[in-house]
């Protein structure tokens, strides 16, 4: 396995790699959720890029950026394990030497909903993600469904400033009890964990209410969601998938049921694909 930290041995590195390249951008801490990127990766491509960035423009002040978890050696062991063939770990001088004039607006899709709760996080996200894919030149790039509105806005950053890269969106990985799995659970204690449990069980809510129509299907996810008062919630909104804009009430089709709050010190999100109608 190839390690590059500066764009010099990356550029070098990702010449060697034969055929179709598959991309996956993380920030660390790698979980079994990312393992499923690496392994779809691995499925679709002929040789596997991953990078380990810990992006700090997509952190708004007060956020978790100093205690985000970087555990670098137990990630490089897991990609080496999932045959990834080059990992890119640069540090921040690397990927900013010097304050950018230039940067992506996430528009008003970035303002919206999970972009309500984070000012600045989507312009920041799209920045590095156009960075890395400029700096790797994949063929294909994965991303987590677990980030719906993440996924959505990259989609429409590719389509919209014609970046020549394909887009696989991939199911997110849960715990057996429904807990998505995210680099942030490790800062959840036993009982911040039960209450964190509330998210993916007012998810369920919602798609079991899924043949009463949209309005339900909100109201089902609020009643659980209203039950647990150590949760503070962000929003529980049900959504176009491809723009984040809420369904009217008569809406058929597929929507994003998708949540947030925090629990504790910790800012957590998750989302269902429910289908409405016909
Ligand atoms: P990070 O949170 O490390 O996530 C990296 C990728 O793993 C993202 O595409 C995310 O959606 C996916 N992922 C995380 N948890 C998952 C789960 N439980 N199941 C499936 N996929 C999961 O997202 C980022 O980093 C950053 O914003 C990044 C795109 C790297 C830009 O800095």
């Amino acid at each position: 396995m190839l390690v590059a930290d500066d764009l010099e041995t990356l550029a070098a590195s990702r010449s060697k790699l034969p055929g179709r390249v598959a991309f996956v951008p993380t920030m660390g801490a790698l979980h079994e959720g990312h393992l499923a990127l690496i392994r779809r990766a691995r499925s679709l491509g002929d040789a596997v890029v991953v990078s380990i960035f810990v992006n700090p423009r997509q952190f708004g002040p007060g956020e978790d950026l100093d205690r985000y978890p970087r555990t670098l050696p137990a990630d490089l062991a897991a990609c080496e394990a999932e045959g990834v063939d080059l990992v890119f770990t640069p540090t921040t001088s690397v990927m900013y030497p010097r304050e950018p004039v230039v940067t992506i607006s996430s528009g008003v899709m970035g303002t919206i909903v999970e972009g309500a709760t984070r000012p600045g996080h989507f312009d920041g996200m799209l920045t590095v993600v156009l960075k890395l894919l400029n700096a790797v030149r994949p063929d294909l790039a994965l991303f987590g469904e677990k980030d719906a509105q993440q996924l959505a806005m990259i989609r429409r950053m590719v389509a919209d400033l014609n970046v020549p890269v394909e887009i696989v969106g991939v199911p997110t990985v849960r715990e057996p009890d429904g807990l998505a799995l995210s680099s942030r659970n490790r800062f959840l204690s036993p009982a911040e964990r039960t209450t964190a449990l509330t998210l993916s069980r007012a998810l369920k809510a919602g798609a079991v209410a899924a043949p009463s129509g949209p309005s339900a299907v909100v109201r089902a996810a609020e009643e659980v969601l209203a039950g647990e008062t150590a949760l503070h919630l962000d929003y529980v909104v049900l959504v176009d998938p491809a723009t984040f804009t809420e369904v009217p009430a008569s809406y058929e089709g597929t929507a994003v049921l998708a949540v947030a709050g925090k629990v504790g010190a910790t800012h957590l999100i998750d989302n269902m694909i429910i289908s409405l109608g016909g």
